[in-house]
Parts: structure tokens; sequence; C-alpha cells
């Protein structure tokens, strides 16, 4: 896609509204901003005591390889937010956090200390159910004809007793006012906001302790994204979930997150605190908007 001044084929938005780079443009640039990032550095910002691990992941789908010696920390309690070009491999490295890729090479470990454990090659269920980690899925992924409860039910699928995942849907009905009032509607005539919130919701029932989310703000309007943030930052800071995220929206996913991960191409060009990383300015031409 070739895009010069007034060209607007889809593009990212640069400073003035006639300058668009392509996205070819921003991972061709992005690749030329990539510094190497030591394990060293990855650890630190984790304040040493990593709680979620990637180390040396090669991973992809069937004979391709699309991340290459990616590692990642984070600690308990604290977010982490991957921004990079499109097809870059961000929603890979949840997928394979969450094993839903082929792995090549490389480990994920869960825990602190003593608890600390290679996750590498659990099943998703086994990855929600052991490991304490729930990947929160989109759009599709709400059953229409069912109810807001009866959703939230099935999040409970992995759990001894029927029972005990009613007893867990009632938690989440207690903190969410606006999915209890609902909670007998059919999921399909949920607003935009409230669909999000009965998708987190509903990965909440097993009571994870690292939530993976895939680009929370998208197709929501601006008032929803507020509402999702606010939830995210809740969810993080009250109840101490540790967060890693992808998000489209560089600006809003840099705001929220403590860490910054740049991927491009599948590997790590730029990480640091999210605050920092905003401020950056490669960061801010190629993935903010100016
Ligand atoms: N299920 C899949 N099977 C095969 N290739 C995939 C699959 N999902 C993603 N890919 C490929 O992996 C690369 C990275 O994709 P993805 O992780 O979705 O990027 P991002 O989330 O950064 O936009 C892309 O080239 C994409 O086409
Ligand atoms: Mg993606």
């Amino acid at each position: 896609m070739s895009v010069g001044p007034g060209g607007r084929a889809g593009g990212y938005h640069v400073g003035d509204v006639d300058t668009v780079i392509s996205v070819e443009d921003v991972a061709r640039e992005a690749e030329q901003m990539r510094v190497v990032v030591g394990a060293e550095k990855l650890r630190k910002l984790a304040h040493d005591r990593p709680f979620v691990s990637i180390e040396g992941l090669r991973a992809g789908y069937g004979n391709m390889e699309i991340l290459h010696d990616f590692t990642l920390h984070v600690a308990k309690g604290q977010s982490l937010c991957l921004i990079g070009p499109n097809g870059a491999g961000k929603s890979t490295v949840l997928h394979s956090i969450f094993g839903f890729t082929r792995i090549f090479g490389g480990k994920i470990f869960v825990g602190e200390g003593a608890a600390r454990r290679d996750v590498t090659p659990l099943t998703a269920d086994r990855k929600l159910k052991e490991a304490g980690i729930a990947y929160i899925l989109q759009d599709k992924s709400v059953f229409p004809d069912m109810t807001v409860e009866e959703n939230l039910w099935m999040g409970g699928y992995l759990l001894h007793s029927t029972s005990a995942a009613k007893a867990s849907a009632e938690r989440i009905f207690a903190k969410y006012d606006r999915l209890a009032a609902r909670r007998r509607h059919k999921a399909r005539v949920l607003s935009g906001g409230e669909r999000r919130l009965l998708e987190i919701s509903r990965a909440l029932v097993m009571e994870p302790e690292v939530l993976l989310v895939d680009e929370p703000s998208i197709g929501l309007e601006p008032r929803f994204i507020d509402m999702v943030f606010q939830i995210l930052d809740d969810l993080q800071h009250k109840d101490g979930k540790t967060i890693i995220m992808v998000e489209q929206n560089a600006k809003k996913g840099l705001e929220f997150a403590d860490l910054g991960y740049v991927l491009v191409s599948g590997e790590l060009a730029l990480a640091g605190p999210g605050d920092e990383l905003i401020k950056n300015p490669d960061v801010a031409r190629l993935f903010l908007g100016g």
C-alpha cells in the first residue's frame, strides 16, 4: 500500500490528518527502532519478582515461526501492554501463554518463588483451571441466546460443580450492578459496553490470577472504552490481578499499563514503563498518531 500526502488508504494518521503512514512503513520504521533489550532490564521492570515469565520463546502456527526468541516478565499485580504494527505477533504472545500456538522453543512460567511452575506444555483448560490464567475472548464468544447469568455460569464449566459456578457468578453480580440488572436478559440485547463487561466477567468466574486481554477497546464507542479501562484498572489495583494486554489504541494501552513492550516482526523492539514509552518520540510518531 503506497500512501503519500492526501492518500487516505488504511494506515496510521500521524500529525496533520493529510499525512498517513502506511502499515508497511510503520513496520519498516519500527524495525529500525529496535534496540537490544537485555533480559536483565526486563526482569528489573518486573521488580526482579516476575510472576509470569516468557523466556526465549519461539512459537507460531503449523510450521511457521512467528515469535523469535521472545522474552517477557511481569510481576504479580502489574499490568503490561503489548503494542506494535499489525501482524507483529502481539496476539500470538497471548495465544502462546494460553496454549493456542505451536511452541518450538523456550518456556513459560507462572508463580513466584517456590510456587513457580513451568506451564509451557499445559493445555488451555489446564492453564485456566490449574495455573489461574484466563484469556478474555471477544465478540463472538458470548452466547447471544443465553441470558447474562447463563453466560456467566458457562464461564465456570471447569469448576467441580454447577453450584460453585453459580456462587462465583453471584460474586460477580454483587460487584457489577449493571450486569446484575441485566441478568435475566438475553446477551443479544446488551450494549457493546455491557457485552464487553460480560466477556470480562465470564473470565472472572474461575477467579484467575492472570488476565490476558486482547484489544479491549476494539469496536467500542469512546464512553465504553473508558468504562472498560476502568474495570481493568479496578481488577488490577483492587483485586491484584496481573494483566497482560494487547491494545491497538496504543495511547490508551500505555496510559493504562505499568509496562509497555513494542513488538515488531515477532521480536521485542523496545520495553519500558508505559509512561516512559508514551514519551518516546519514535513510539509517539509511529503508534500514537503524532
Ligand atoms: N491461527 C493462525 N494460523 C496461522 N497464522 C496465523 C494465525 N494467527 C495469526 N497468524 C499469523 O501470525 C502473524 C502474527 O499475527 P498476530 O499475532 O495476530 O499479530 P498482531 O496481533 O500483532 O496483529 C501474522 O502473520 C498472522 O497472519
Ligand atoms: Mg492481534
